[in-house]
């Protein structure tokens, strides 16, 4: 290129170089290194590298740009804008040449490593560089004089045309190769797949011409009690269609280890809850498809994310080995593999599925994808994360060192193994307010923003009723009951005469309180028991005791900040969680919630290649710390389990929320009662 040539300046990238007239805009993106998009390799047929070019006067570039500065529109351009449209101002950059100097800006969804923003603020945004893309080459047609295969033919136009060298075709494409190229008239697109740390490339499936029904992933957050998809298009990275079902294996245990008995007891028992679990799957990945109204053949990938007992029976791996010290796995490592070999036939047959590392034998793929979501390993200051369900994750670091470890907490955080506990649907109570002075309550439920003494709350609530009551509603209550001296901090729920309500009512030998009584219209009595109280100490009293043992490790009594994770952690009130005394004391505002950190890890994983090689290298530099046989563990467990806690003082909660002293125990009285009576014990 010479001096005289034209100057082309690319924004938002800054990137500038001289092209001789007649280049085209997307040979000159190419050249400087600009990420701009391109399926079609350059033939007016994808629309994917379109560009905004500006025009006038440019004094911090240094250019003029006039409106002869790109070539006139062509036949190409004019039939696409006919047939689908293009916006105003846009040019299709392998189309358009440049006449003269020019400022081109690459509109994001034109990058092919766009960002893709989250909702939640704390979000890490996901760039695009997903490990299955989409390619249209144009193929040589056979030549009699020169013979070579449809498929070798195929390979030197992905050389030549993409510079993708070492491709491979399993068989179920080699049947589809000659059929399509000659009905494509020797164009064909290609969906591509290129492992992590992989240097070679699988075909996965070949469509005639250019395919235009796009490419698409699933990331699943395999839980013990729920599993959760987002179906990603694997171009914008978009989320069409988020859904989820309860993991079917509840039928065979509540909890991760009542699992593992299940398995050492009944012969054949990993067999069943892996079949169970992967028709789950199938079913989740045809509902999720039809919601976004797409053709479940067109998943290509699946993430998934999950604890160490989940990872083997999806793997259809017996998990016993998980069920005793030392906990070992059968493998550690991230897992590539064809779909088709944890029976996913709901999707496309030469499907991937890529499992993120696990981190030990209890702490597996899904704290991983919490690590990759919140990266506590590039935080400043001390992180606490905790991803709370029926196995809470829990990591602790900064820039220095991370631990991590999870707890049994059991599903009672879920709403399971509560009396009047759901899942998180239309209907459930979701926030629970109690007045202090009238003991009186007053809740939301899901599907309305109304609360319950809100005119016009009945009607708003008419269709989904008042079901129960759901995680973030229980921990509320409890939460509430405390602050209002309805329960002391032991948990023990006051009579109506301890507590002047009548909504204390004798349950047995124990009280409940009563929060909504729709027995009228012929709905449910909701009420905590001291049997719920019970379940939430026991569930908070493993998380705070996980949390506390990393702390022992580090040495520290406090952290700076947490993040509360988990499918339902975007709902939990810090003020709340903090007065049931589930994560450690810590200002306020210094508590916040990154939602399902786990699912949004997998997104990431599957959105973007790079950051599988990130979390398998964060994995190997994350200390492990195995709850079940620290001896300390029990005690904290123990301290834990008072409300907030017996023994840990919490002075950033005394100053956002005081609480009552009340005690409710037999000999009745304040907390100096208590004590005497420990001291008289003792
Ligand atoms: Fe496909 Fe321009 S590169 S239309």
């Amino acid at each position: 290129m010479a001096d005289t040539d034209p100057l082309i300046i690319f924004t938002p990238s800054g990137k500038r170089g001289r092209f001789p007239v007649g280049t085209p805009v997307l040979t000159a993106a190419r050249q400087l290194g600009v990420d701009l998009d391109s399926v079609c390799g350059g033939r007016g047929i994808c629309s994917k590298c379109q560009v905004a070019p500006a025009f006038g006067d440019f004094p911090k570039h240094g250019v003029t740009v006039a409106d002869t500065a790109l070539s006139e529109w062509n036949e190409v351009e004019a039939r696409y804008d006919r047939v689908r449209g293009l916006k105003s101002g846009r040019r299709l950059g392998c189309q358009a040449t440049i006449q003269g100097d020019v400022v081109i800006d690459v509109p994001p969804e034109s990058q092919v490593h766009r960002q893709v923003v989250r909702k939640a603020a704390s979000a890490r945004p996901i760039t695009m560089d997903p490990a299955t893309r989409l390619v249209l080459v144009e193929v040589d047609e056979p030549d009699m004089h020169e013979p070579s295969g449809d498929l070798e033919r195929v390979q030197a136009a992905l050389k030549a045309q993409w510079e993708i060298e070492g491709v491979h075709a399993s068989l179920p494409v080699l049947a589809k190769l000659q059929p399509a190229l000659r009905k494509g008239e020797w164009k064909v697109s290609l969906a591509l797949h290129r492992p992590a740390n992989s240097e070679e490339f699988e075909i996965l499936d070949i469509w005639p011409g250019f395919h235009e029904d796009g490419l698409f992933g699933l990331a699943i957050d395999l839980g013990s009690t729920t599993i959760a998809a987002h179906l990603c298009d694997l171009v914008t990275g978009e989320v069409r269609a988020s859904s989820g079902l309860m993991n079917p294996q509840i039928r065979f245990g509540e909890d991760l280890m009542s699992r593992v008995s299940y398995a050492m007891m009944n012969p054949g028992g990993d067999a069943e809850m892996t079949a169970a679990v992967r028709e789950a799957i199938n079913t989740l990945a045809q509902e999720i498809a039809d919601e976004a109204e797409i053709n479940p053949s067109l998943i290509f990938e699946t993430v998934f994310v999950c604890n160490p007992v989940m990872h083997h029976l999806l793997l259809g791996i017996d998990p016993v080995e998980l069920g005793q010290a030392p906990f070992a796995l059968a493998t550690s490592g991230a897992l590539t593999l064809p779909a088709s070999g944890l029976d996913l036939t709901a999707i496309n047959g030469q499907a991937q599925t890529y499992l993120l590392p696990c981190i030990a034998g209890h702490v597996g793929a899904d704290a991983a994808a919490v690590a990759l979501s919140e990266r506590p390993d590039q935080s400043e200051d001390l992180v606490l994360i905790v991803d709370v369900g029926t196995n809470a994750e829990i990591l602790l670091g900064n820039k220095e060192k991370v631990l991590a470890c999870s707890s049994p907490t059991g599903p009672a955080f879920e709403g399971a193994q509560i009396s009047a506990g759901q899942r998180a649907a239309p209907g459930a109570i979701e926030r629970v307010e109690i007045n202090p002075e009238t003991k009186e309550p007053r809740f939301r439920v899901i599907g309305s923003e109304l609360w319950s003494d809100d005119p016009g709350f009945a009607e708003a609530t008419a269709v989904t009723g008042v079901t129960g009551i759901c995680g973030s509603g229980i921990i509320e209550a409890v939460a509430e009951m405390r602050m209002a001296g309805l329960l002391d901090p032991s948990g023990l729920i006051g009579s109506a005469a301890q507590t002047s309500t009548a909504r204390s009512e004798p349950e047995g030998r124990t009280h409940a309180y009563l929060i909504h009584d729709g027995t009228a219209d012929g709905g449910p009595r909701i009420t905590v028991t001291q049997g719920d109280i019970r379940a939430i100490q026991l569930a908070k009293s493993a998380l705070y005791a996980g949390a506390r043992l990393l702390m022992d490790q580090l040495e520290v009594d406090q952290v700076d900040r947490v993040v509360l994770a988990g499918a339902f952690g975007a709902h939990i009130s810090p003020k709340h969680a903090m007065v049931l005394g589930m994560i450690p004391d810590a200002p306020l505002d210094k508590v916040t919630s990154a939602g399902n950190a786990a699912g949004h890890g997998a997104r990431i994983a599957l959105c973007n290649r790079a950051a599988r090689q990130e979390i398998e290298e964060i994995v190997g530099h994350i200390h492990k710390v195995e709850t079940a046989v620290e001896p300390r563990f029990q005690e904290h467990f123990v301290n834990a389990n008072a409300i907030p806690h017996a023994t840990d003082p919490f002075p950033e909660l005394a100053k956002a929320a005081p609480l009552p002293k009340v005690s409710f125990g037999a000999s009745g009285g304040g907390e100096a009662g208590g004590r005497r009576r420990r001291r008289a014990r003792g």
